[in-house]
């Protein structure tokens, strides 16, 4: 009887996508304003989600104020008002998308969540975009 439950954060930073496989021009055609070169900001939702059983005594899959705490601990407390491109030791190297994001967030909360109970990473860059981790391949 497996039930997912979800934690939802946010954090403000900035970030600049660009790749160093494409020209100035192509980069700038595909990331728009998120290749300005110094960076700009974002109002980032993250949401969390964890799997188990409910506890026969007290109905609950984890305490989501210890989920909290982890994805604080984890996450939060690196890259909140930070340079995601510059700050964060853990995304050196990355090109900031939502996309990879979720990737790295994944691998970052592993280590803290409870073995076999990490599910989802979904990172919002927007309210209207968002992408999701699932540690697959
Ligand atoms: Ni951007």
């Amino acid at each position: 009887m497996t039930v997912y439950l979800t934690r939802r954060e946010s954090f403000c930073a900035s970030h600049r996508l660009h790749s160093e496989k494409l020209s100035e021009e192509e980069n700038r055609k595909l990331f728009g304003k998120c290749n300005s070169e110094n960076g700009h900001g974002h109002n980032y939702f993250i949401e969390v989600t964890v799997r188990g059983e409910p506890n026969s005594d007290t109905g609950l899959v984890m305490n989501l104020t210890e989920l909290k705490e982890i994805i604080h601990r984890a996450i939060l407390d690196k890259v909140d008002h930070k340079h995601l491109n510059l700050d964060v030791k853990e995304l050196k190297g990355i090109n900031p998308t939502t996309e990879n994001l979720a990737r790295a967030f994944f691998s970052m909360l592993t280590p803290a969540v409870p073995k076999g109970m990490l599910f989802e990473v979904r990172v919002f860059e927007t309210e209207k975009n968002s992408a999701a981790f699932r540690g697959e391949n």
